[in-house]
């Protein structure tokens, strides 16, 4: 997270919204830079990039439902949800 430093001091001190963004891959942390604060939004970038279905899966993980795929992602959408319905494979 960072640049989200940069936002929470634009946003707090100039009183201009700010987007964080920089090594954010969790939506735990997205949570707690919006409740406390730090920045209107958060922005994904890499982490949407190795891995398109990041917002699913983070959905899934939090167990907070799901939304819409987007239409080019539908092909990958029964995959996934077969894949996540899986027993996690003991180490
Ligand atoms: C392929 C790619 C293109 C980017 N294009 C821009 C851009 O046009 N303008 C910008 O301000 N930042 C751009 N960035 C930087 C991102 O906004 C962001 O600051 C950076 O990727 C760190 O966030 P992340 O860890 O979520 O990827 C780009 C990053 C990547 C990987």
């Amino acid at each position: 997270m960072f640049q989200t430093p940069m936002a929470d001091r634009i946003r707090n001190e100039g009183q201009v919204a700010t987007i964080a963004v920089g090594a954010i891959t969790e939506a735990d942390q997205v949570n707690s830079v919006i409740a406390s604060g730090r920045a209107d939004l958060c922005a994904i970038g890499r982490p949407f990039m190795s891995d398109p279905a990041w917002l699913h899966r983070e959905l899934a993980r939090l167990g907070r439902g799901s939304v819409a795929w987007h239409p080019a992602m539908e092909p990958a959408r029964t995959q996934f949800e077969r894949v996540l319905a899986k027993p996690a494979t003991p180490l």
